[in-house]
């Protein structure tokens, strides 16, 4: 697949986020910033915090991209790391923490707020419209927009073709794969200037997941700064700049997508060996 293109991309950064070096995962204060996240374009930094009055679900939880990069965030079922991105785009009320977009403070806004300041973002579940057609779905997605969007959607069916072969039949009819492209299609509408997709290739299967990622570098090579949780685990970490592993809603490993895929540890334990 086109990730070769990658190869050569992300930052210098070599360090990775387990100060204890291979062979743990125990968490440890501060290990979500062996990586410098502390400037990225987009960062959910330190976030610790739950959902209403739960119990906190995150803990000193960093994740963070760069213009030009794809970010991958992975780990087991229920480390947060869905909660890690709702949290990002304002779902959730962080009890400590914050983020920070384009190194403006945006942790008080809403989620509304956000989208309006350039957050695109495609959730895990519910992520379209099923009853509307696919054209529907696209022009939801320009809500916020008060200027003419049909080059954005000329641009959206050039990078998804079915979508526009399909684009007046209801977005429910559509196979796992072309609907997730209706999604991130969605999320495009607004013209983001970072794009959060939740697990963009679930339920889909390998083929359909490798074209899925062939289009999300094509939509990163465009300049949209593309942070994304992935269950594909060692696919995605290839196509990755960075890469956050999370534990227990812990930062446990963060480095390049490279070196996560090559560490002894992180193999072992998060990418079947
Ligand atoms: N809406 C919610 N209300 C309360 N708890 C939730 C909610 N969503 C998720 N959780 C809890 O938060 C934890 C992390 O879930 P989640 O972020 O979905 O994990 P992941 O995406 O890594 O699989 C789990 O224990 C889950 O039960
Ligand atoms: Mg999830």
């Amino acid at each position: 697949m086109s990730g070769q293109a990658y190869e050569d991309r992300g930052n210098k950064d070599l360090s990775i986020g387990n100060p204890k070096g291979q062979g743990t995962l125990t968490p440890s204060p501060g290990t979500g910033h062996a990586m410098e996240t502390a400037n990225a374009y987009l960062v959910g930094d330190t976030m610790t915090g739950g959902y209403g009055a739960g119990p906190d679900i995150l803990h000193d939880c960093t994740i963070a991209v760069n213009p030009g990069e794809i970010a991958v965030i992975v780990g087991p079922n229920g480390a947060g790391k869905s909660t890690a991105m709702k949290a990002v785009f304002g779902m959730l009320n962080l009890r400590q923490g914050s983020v920070r977009l384009d190194g403006e403070d945006i942790t008080g806004l809403s989620p509304q707020d956000r989208v309006a300041r350039g957050m695109g973002f495609v959730p895990q579940n519910n992520n379209i419209f099923t009853s509307m057609t696919v054209e529907e779905n696209l022009e939801m997605g320009a809500f916020i927009r008060r200027d003419d969007f049909s080059e954005t959607m000329a641009q959206v069916y050039e990078l998804f073709p079915i979508l526009k072969e399909k684009r007046h039949q209801a977005a429910g009819e559509l196979s796992g794969g072309q609907r997730q492209q209706v999604a991130v299609g969605r999320a495009l509408m607004t013209q983001p200037k970072v794009l959060m997709l939740d697990e963009p290739t679930a339920g889909v299967s390998p083929i359909v997941m490798d074209e899925l990622f062939d289009r999300i570098i094509e939509v990163a090579r465009t300049g949209i700064p593309i942070l994304m949780v992935e269950q594909n685990a060692r696919q995605a970490l290839a196509i990755a700049d960075r890469g956050f592993v999370l534990v227990q809603g812990r930062n446990a490993y963060s480095g390049l997508g490279k070196e996560l895929l090559a560490d002894p540890e992180v193999r072992r334990s998060f990418l079947g060996g």
